[in-house]
């Protein structure tokens, strides 16, 4: 008796446990998600947002992610949320149907900046405002552009690379060649390079862009560049980690990975863990609760039907847009700790895991 009591019990147990993890979200995110389940169905009053993300398969979205929907929340608009992975095509039919859910206001972040004026249009057709976020989008009237100074974070990673390296063999690895943020990375890394070029001291061997942002990608045209400069490179300008991560993997196979200064952005876990271990030279950190959030704040002002302050315009080929421009931060091995760890962004014990306990700076 006793023991089927005991037995009834680790049913219930095992039962409650199935219930939780149904309701959890996925942690990639990649499938559709209203936030604010209280006002499921999104009672008349409640703000609604809808949240179009390139590709939460990438580390840095779901930050991002994560910390719009608290903020939206927060501020009493549900968001619905989905991730198209990479798939052009995806993000178009996920929009077009989040526009049929009855969404205030539409905030996108493009997975190519030049294909999404017709369902912008369409939105705007509906009098549903619509916010780029981190990308711009162009050929449109879009209502807000929130990102960073992405000229100067291309100006920040090559300024690095400089410093270390003042003259030599540069490769020069390009983000995706459809995300206007990739161009602009670009731009800001020539300002600094092309002064170099025209001196003699820089020699540029290469110059690729890795689709999609792909490490695979990247780690292909890595491979590539090594074999046609019979592992002559002295840097490698990586637009992003992720990008850096699959040149780096390619270092590594000719025991270069250390010896080959190389950029990076965003700060992902794994780019701070190999700039510690002294793999890669630096990223650029741009704090993403502060774009997530303020993105998120002037998403319900445009849902509210008010107009928020912008500090500049960027003209994307159809109007001027208004832009919320924010701050990056360059971060090498000396500086990890009062940026990224300083920040919460990532714990002490996270960044250092490959580092002997004897070679870590202090613990702050
Ligand atoms: C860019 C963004 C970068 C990086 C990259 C890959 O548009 O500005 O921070 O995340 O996409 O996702």
């Amino acid at each position: 008796m006793k023991r089927s009591k005991s037995l009834l019990a680790l049913l219930i147990v095992f039962f409650v446990m199935m219930l939780a993890a149904c309701g959890q979200d996925a942690g990639n995110g990649s499938a559709d998600k209203t936030s604010g389940t209280e006002n499921e169905g999104g009672s008349e009053d409640t703000l609604r947002i809808g949240l179009s993300v390139s590709d939460l398969t990438l580390e840095r979205w779901q930050h991002d992610r994560d910390f719009f929907v608290s903020k939206a929340e927060e501020l009493g608009a549900e968001v619905l949320v989905q991730s198209a992975n990479g798939d052009e095509a995806k993000q178009l039919s996920q929009i077009q149907n989040m526009l049929s859910q009855d969404i205030d206001a539409l905030v996108i972040i493009a997975i190519n900046s030049d294909a999404l004026s017709t369902v912008v249009d369409q939105a705007k057709a509906e009098g549903i405002p619509v916010l780029a976020y981190d990308r711009l989008i162009n050929g449109t009237d879009i209502d807000a552009y929130v990102s960073f100074d992405n000229v100067r974070v291309g100006e920040m990673q090559a300024e690095y690379l400089v410093e270390q390296v003042p003259s030599g063999k540069y490769f020069l690895m390009g983000g995706s060649p459809t995300d206007n943020n990739a161009k602009m990375f670009r731009e800001g890394q020539m300002n600094i390079i092309q002064p170099l070029v025209d001196s003699g001291d820089i020699e540029i061997v290469g110059d690729q862009w890795a689709k999609g942002w792909d490490a695979n990608e990247a780690l292909k045209i890595m491979e590539n560049a090594l074999t046609a400069n019979k592992n002559d490179i002295d840097a490698v300008v990586a637009s992003n980690d992720s990008t850096a991560g699959g040149a780096i993997q390619a270092l590594e196979a000719q025991s270069l990975a250390g010896k080959v200064v190389i950029s990076g952005q965003d700060a992902d876990l794994a780019g701070v863990q190999r700039i510690a271990e002294g793999l890669q030279t630096m990223t650029v950190y741009k704090p993403i609760k502060l774009i997530a959030e303020k993105s998120a704040e002037v998403a319900v002002q445009l849902a509210k039907g008010e107009t928020p302050t912008a500090d500049a315009t960027v003209n994307n080929g159809k109007i001027d847009v208004p832009f919320i421009k924010l701050d990056p931060i360059s971060v090498g091995k000396e500086n990890i700790i009062d940026t990224v760890i300083a920040d919460g962004f990532h714990s002490y014990d996270d960044v250092y895991k490959n580092v002997p306990e004897s070679e870590r700076p202090a613990r702050p």
